[in-house]
């Protein structure tokens, strides 16, 4: 694969976290006016999970992926983690995280919404070409707490959840080839929530937004890459609605059975989405050596970005 991209490092191992907490679609009937067949169709989530904290799921899926890796957590330079639900306003979760895992490093958070875990993994990459030598990038997010369990138009999308990585530098040209961040700030108002209030989202423009933006971060990651649509073995795409990953997919020309799918059993978990549906893909057997994987999200902001990486881990 021939490339222009920033390069020289690769992911190394994942890892996840979710809460034991089951909550159904039968289990929100009981909550508000809903039903199981009505969510299912709409967004093809079946059950979620929710509780914990930001920080603790987080260092659960960070302690998961630094063990499968095996890299010594005192040689990680840097922890990013992606999240739209820290702990604090006041410190950074990622500080707190940090702790938790006894580790002595930088320290920072990235909100990026949904798109959280792919500018981390760019960012990353970045900071490798700057001298780092390992980094640990995680998205975990506790939606449940920002959600209006009232509200039936948001409460049956979002959880609880966490998933991380390690990035490391590598003597080869690395594993991303193509990437693209964005934002379109004029949609903010499509989806936000104000301190010390729930979620506000106008759920068909986000709709709309949302496969157009996946398609663009996908096409301008793959130009970039000097890939067809047709190389890529595996799509892992925000996890927000079946339906958007459908319509994206065949926007690009791309089956949908290659996309690696968990909302059915996570539903949106944000920043965590991601690498929840990469960890979940690893884990079948579903991610081999030389595989070319894009990872692609869209979120709140309206933010976008996506990533074409060979996968290089273990
Ligand atoms: N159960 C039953 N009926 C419902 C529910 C519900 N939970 N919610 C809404 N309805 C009703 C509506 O009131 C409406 O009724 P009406 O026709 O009598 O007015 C009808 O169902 C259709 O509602 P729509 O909003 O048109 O339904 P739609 O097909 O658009 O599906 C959904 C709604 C699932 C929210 C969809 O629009 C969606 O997934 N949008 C994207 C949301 C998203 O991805 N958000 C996350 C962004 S990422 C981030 O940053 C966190």
């Amino acid at each position: 694969m021939t490339s222009t991209a920033i390069s020289g490092a690769r992911m190394l191992s994942v890892g996840t976290a979710l809460p034991d907490k089951v909550v159904t679609n039968h289990d929100l009937e009981q909550m508000v006016d809903t039903s199981h067949q009505w969510i299912v169709e709409r967004s093809g989530i079946h059950e979620r999970r929710i509780g914990g904290s930001t920080s603790g799921l987080a260092a659960e899926a960070a302690q998961m992926a630094i063990e499968r890796s095996g890299v010594d957590p005192a040689s990680i330079d840097l922890l990013i983690l992606a999240t739209t639900s820290p702990d604090r306003q006041v410190p950074a979760t990622a500080s707190t995280v940090q702790e938790l895992l006894g580790l002595r490093c930088g320290a920072m958070d990235l909100n990026a919404a949904c798109s959280g875990f792919v500018y981390g993994l760019i960012a990353a990459h970045g900071f490798i070409q700057m001298g780092h030598s390992r980094i640990l990038v995680i998205g975990a997010e506790t939606l449940s707490r920002l959600t209006d369990w009232t509200d039936r138009s948001t409460c049956i999308l979002f959880a609880d959840g966490a998933g991380a990585a390690i990035i490391e530098k590598t003597d080869g040209p690395g594993d991303l080839h193509g990437w693209h961040v964005d934002s379109n700030g004029a949609l903010e108002e499509a989806l936000f929530c104000d301190f010390d209030d729930k979620i506000q989202m106008a759920g068909q423009a986000i709709f709309k937004n949302a496969v157009l933006a996946m398609e663009n971060a996908a096409r301008k990651s793959l130009e970039m890459a000097n890939l067809s649509p047709d190389a890529i073995d595996l799509v892992v795409p925000h996890q927000a609605n079946v339906r958007i990953v459908e319509a994206s997919c065949k926007r690009l020309g791309i089956p949908y059975e290659k996309a690696s799918m968990v909302i059915h059993k996570t539903g949106n978990t944000s920043s965590a989405s991601i690498p929840l549906a990469l960890e979940d893909a690893w884990t079948q057997g579903r991610v081999n050596k030389g595989d070319n994987l894009l990872l692609v999200g869209f979120g709140a902001g309206m933010t976008s970005a996506a990533a074409v990486i060979t996968w290089d881990g273990i």
